[in-house]
């Protein structure tokens, strides 16, 4: 049977894509790992510090929107799979400036593709895994969850893009026969996420003392699960998966935003020896997010009857790892948090 050796994994800096490196790659010495990254705001070596030594690890600074670098690459290493996490990645900044998000997630996808298929000779081709969200699938009411059959109906320009990209992959393998996979994931937490997001945003300035800007009356709901988990989902998709289908990723852990930051000042608190209410009165309740979602659930039944998997980490262990990963890397915070991050942060909360 052909197995995956030489795989080019786009966005490996960022976070979903530095923790499956650092899971993956001392796991699978019988593959190369390319880790292709323009490190954008978003992107970190240091989140790959304990893999850059590896024989079988190799970064390459490239942007996925000039083929011409993606070419080089190609030429280089000839990889036979792509397992493409790169994108602009928050609903947030693509309210204020959804161009990249375009270049990034449709044409960038787009020149991936091109390579994978040109490229890509006939009998070295493995696979073309695509990492999506559950986005795509727009906004839930009170009930009811998102199947691989939900219709697409995104709400933002970042959901907007993941959808058009989703489609150009499946569009690739009806249409030129590749094999490609997609999984469409719930909201991930864990170590090494840029603290723009909720979770480590909301880790960060409980620690910090700094307001907790919760949006609207923080009644939305999220379906949370732990990157590992997310992990570890990729790597039997990919490597197991059915090629030309979609799976659904996630935790079954719906909960509304003000309870994750109860949950997180609870847990801060608990790790620190912090007074819990003392936090608790750095909630602030800011202007709502235009285009807000309300609900995402998912419902994750073909991937555990098909592949068998299923998450290993509860909402609350994942948390408390969590929190103490954030503890534990002052210098990586530091680092990321850097001229650019001030900027948005500034940006962003001046308006609310
Ligand atoms: P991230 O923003 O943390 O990282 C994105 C990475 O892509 C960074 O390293 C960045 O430098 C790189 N990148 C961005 N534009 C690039 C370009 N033009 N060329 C090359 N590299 C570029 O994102 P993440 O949270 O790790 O998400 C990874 C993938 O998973 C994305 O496709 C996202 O849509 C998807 N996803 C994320 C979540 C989540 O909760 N974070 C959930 C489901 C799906
Ligand atoms: P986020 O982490 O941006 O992920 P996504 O928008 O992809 O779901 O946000 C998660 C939820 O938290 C979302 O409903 C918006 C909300 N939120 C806040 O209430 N305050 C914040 O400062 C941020 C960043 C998000």
């Amino acid at each position: 049977m052909v197995k995956p050796q030489t795989i080019v994994a786009t966005g490996g800096a960022g976070f979903i894509g530095s923790n499956w490196l650092n899971l993956m790659v001392p796991r699978h010495p019988e593959c190369e790992f390319i880790n292709v990254d323009c490190l954008t705001y978003a992107g970190n070596l240091e989140s790959l510090e304990a893999i850059s030594g590896l024989p079988n690890y190799h970064f390459e600074r490239a942007d996925i929107r000039d083929r011409v670098a993606l070419t080089k690459v190609w030429k280089q290493y000839q990889p036979d799979s792509v397992v493409h996490f790169a994108a602009e990645s928050h609903v947030d900044r693509s309210i204020s400036g959804p161009t990249e998000f375009v270049e990034t997630n449709v044409m960038g996808t787009l020149n991936l593709l091109e390579l994978f298929r040109t490229e890509t000779a006939e009998s070295n081709r493995y696979r073309f895994h695509h990492i999506s969200t559950d986005e795509v699938y727009g906004s839930l009411g009170e009930t009811g969850m998102f199947t691989e059959e939900t219709r697409y109906d995104p709400s933002s320009a970042y959901s907007a893009s993941k959808a058009a990209s989703d489609h150009l992959v499946r569009a690739y393998s009806r249409t030129y026969g590749l094999p490609v996979t997609i999984t469409n994931c719930s909201n991930n937490y864990g170590p090494r996420q840029f603290p723009e997001k909720l979770m480590p945003l909301m880790i960060l300035n409980a620690l910090e003392g700094k307001p907790l800007p919760i949006y609207g009356k923080g009644e939305n709901i999220r379906d949370w699960l732990y990157v590992e988990d997310h992990c570890e989902a990729i790597w039997l998709v990919f490597e197991k998966g059915a090629s030309g289908e979609t799976y659904n990723i996630g935790g079954n852990a719906e909960r509304k935003n003000i309870d994750i930051v109860h949950a997180i000042i609870g847990a801060v608190a608990e790790a620190t020896g912090m007074d819990n209410s003392k936090i608790e009165g750095q909630i602030t309740y800011v202007k709502d997010r235009p285009g807000h979602d309300f609900r995402y659930a998912i419902d994750a039944s073909k991937v555990r009857a098909e592949l068998g998997w299923e998450p290993t980490e509860s909402f609350e262990s994942g948390l408390a790892k969590t929190v103490k990963w954030y503890l534990e890397n002052p210098k990586w915070v530091d680092s990321v948090r850097s001229g650019e991050y001030r900027q948005w942060i500034d940006q962003n909360y001046a308006q609310r």
